[in-house]
């Protein structure tokens, strides 16, 4: 059924969350077995507040998280989707994960929807630097200010641009698959209802259920995404 959307779909736009990266061997934020959010309160560590007052847990937090992402590359279901974006399978994909692994695997039409975790930059002077630098352990600008991951923290803004490439994608999918997203969090849970709104079909893949499933055209749980994409493909 999925692969007869994406043969009959002009348009089709993919929506990503932490689930494409679990196989990966990164860590998701939710899933009920071992997301990041059950040990850890984000607002502790992912947010400006903990910037701001608790800048060693801070960046304790992201030294792990990047020296993590060093060791883990991109899986065979964001390989599958950079050769379908190739064939002109799919148009572009909205993502809220900040691995960077969607390029990184050929993907060019990608919107991070929560910035990168690739680079870092200066909370004063703005000035960016590769993560290697937090690996490194220097987290200090030359100009003095603290170095902080250029990811979307709780409280602060989306980048304008993603978000507008966003929603351009949604209202033109005629084919919408949100991949391994709990879809708990604004406003990227808003874009697979721009895409419905505007007369796409919606799937979503997520190993467990999602608020969404009721506005869904089709719903596939408890499958690995990687396994899914593996065998549509071979339906194509
Ligand atoms: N295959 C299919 N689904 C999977 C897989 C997999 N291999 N691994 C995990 N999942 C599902 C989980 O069941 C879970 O519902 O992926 C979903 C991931 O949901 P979250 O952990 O909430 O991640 P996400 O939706 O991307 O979170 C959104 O929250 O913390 C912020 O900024 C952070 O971008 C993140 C945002």
């Amino acid at each position: 059924m999925l692969a007869q959307f994406l043969k009959d779909s002009r348009y089709t736009v993919i929506l990503t969350g932490a689930g494409m990266s679990t196989e990966s061997g990164l860590p998701d934020f939710r899933s009920s077995r071992n997301g990041m959010w059950n040990k850890k309160d984000p607002s502790k560590v992912a947010s400006v507040e903990a910037l701001n007052k608790n800048v060693e847990e801070f960046i304790e937090f992201y030294y792990k998280r990047i020296s993590s992402l060093k060791e883990c590359q991109p899986n065979e279901g964001h390989l599958i989707l950079a050769e379908w974006e190739k064939a002109g399978i799919i148009q572009s994909i909205i993502t809220q994960n900040v691995d960077g692994f969607h390029e990184q695997a050929g993907s060019r039409n990608v919107a991070e929807l929560h910035g990168t975790l690739r680079f870092v930059h200066c909370q004063i002077c703005k000035k960016r630097y590769p993560c290697e630098t937090y690996i490194r352990k220097n987290y200090a600008c030359e100009c003095g200010g603290v170095l902080r991951p250029s990811v979307v923290l709780f409280g602060e803004m989306l980048p304008e641009d993603a978000f507008m490439r966003a929603a351009e994608e949604s209202e033109k999918a005629e084919l919408f698959i949100v991949l391994g997203s709990s879809l708990t969090v604004t406003p990227a849970n808003q874009f697979p209802l721009i895409a419905k709104q505007n007369g796409a079909k919606l799937v979503i893949v997520n190993m467990e259920p999602t608020e969404f499933d009721v506005y869904a055209d089709l719903v596939i749980h408890n499958r690995k995404i990687g396994e899914v994409l593996r065998e549509v493909s071979l339906a194509l």
